[in-house]
């Protein structure tokens, strides 16, 4: 496909396809440098959540998903991706290097998981009933593996019921916390805004969907009623979903962009299987609930996002930042 693509083109496709990558509150904390045959991906402090997110580490793992996507855009191209994470310790916001010089042919599946990059949604709320397409979950986990992290599904009631009310203890403690409202209020902007970053008020329920347990959203409509309207099938019976914690060995910012890309890969999996998954990362950010899971759940490995995985119709939206914002040449130009 891409035989005589020249190096800029390259380069603006990869992150065509990387800035679809998922972030915390959508915040895309991310740039690019483009050299030569090679690209450099860098966290934007700018756009980090001080409040919520001090260490950074949703902000890496934001970042580790956006490598996802640049390194399936090379394999689309039929290149096989070299890639250097955290490649100088004197610059930690380098999150890594990518280059592209082999040349290997593309698979079916990954063929398959580009195909949703652009189509995926993060899901809020609740699901239907019908269960996961036989093997989806085996196949999300092995991704996860793959990527150096792991899936950990909550297989009985008593775990599911641990994590559900550790969502909700997380979900009220934030909302009776100004700082952390104003800080959400950064990044949700009121229905119509022309903005390209944040969380459209088109990509979550405006009323909060019952599930048994119950795994709350986040409250980005902060009571001002925005958000879409219930589905048609909203009066029927709706599932909680398969829950499980993304987690990593350990906890250092090179484990949080393991915990990206495993993210987006799993994602992608999902939505080629059929399936949606919805992200709850309000209990990993507070450290006291964090440890709780860690210690009831994980078996000491580290949490990075609670997961909750499902059959939806989609209808959520959601919008990003033109690739001429982001993209850069070494030389200072735009790219
Ligand atoms: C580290 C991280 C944390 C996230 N936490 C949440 C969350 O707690 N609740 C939620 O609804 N979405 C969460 N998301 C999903 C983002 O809000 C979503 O990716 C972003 O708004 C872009 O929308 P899209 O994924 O539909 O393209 C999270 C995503 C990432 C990468």
């Amino acid at each position: 496909m891409s035989e005589l693509m020249p190096s800029e083109q390259v380069a603006r496709y990869l992150v065509d396809e990387a800035v679809w990558a998922p972030s915390v509150h959508n915040t895309q904390p991310w740039r690019f440098v483009s050299s030569g045959q090679q690209v450099s991906l860098y966290a934007d402090a700018g756009r980090g959540l001080p409040i919520a997110d001090p260490d950074g580490r949703e902000m890496m793992i934001s970042c580790g998903a956006a490598l996802f996507n640049a390194r399936l855009a090379l394999r689309v191209l039929g290149y096989a991706p070299e890639t250097w994470v955290l490649p100088d310790p004197g610059d930690p916001a380098l999150v890594a290097r990518v280059g592209w010089r082999q040349r290997v042919p593309v698979s079916d599946f990954e063929q398959r998981l580009a195909s949703q990059v652009h189509r995926r949604r993060t899901h809020r709320g609740a699901f239907d009933p019908e269960p996961l397409p036989h093997g989806t979950l085996a196949a999300l986990r092995d991704g996860a593996m793959s990527e150096g992290a792991a899936l950990r599904i909550a297989a009985d009631d008593g775990r599911r019921a641990v994590l559900a009310a550790a969502v909700q203890t997380a979900e009220q403690e934030l909302r009776l916390d100004g700082v952390r409202v104003r800080e959400l209020a950064e990044w949700t902007p009121a229905p119509g805004s022309a903005r390209s970053d944040g969380v459209p008020a088109t990509s979550y329920p405006a009323r909060a969907e019952r599930t048994d347990p119950y795994f709350p959203g986040r409250d980005f409509a902060r009571g001002h009623g925005w958000g879409l309207p219930p589905l048609s099938s909203a009066g029927s019976y709706r599932a909680a979903g398969v829950a499980g914690v993304l987690t990593t060995a350990a906890d250092r910012p090179a484990d949080w962009v393991k915990a990206g890309q495993a993210l987006q890969r799993i994602l992608l999996t999902a939505s080629a299987c059929g399936a949606a998954v919805a992200i709850h990362s309000q209990p990993v950010e507070l450290p006291r609930l964090r440890e709780l899971v860690r210690n009831q759940l994980t078996d000491g490995a580290y949490p990075q996002l609670l997961l909750r995985i499902g059959m939806v119709i989609q209808v959520a939206a959601s919008v990003r930042r033109d690739t001429d914002d982001v993209l850069f040449r070494a030389d200072g130009d735009r790219g």
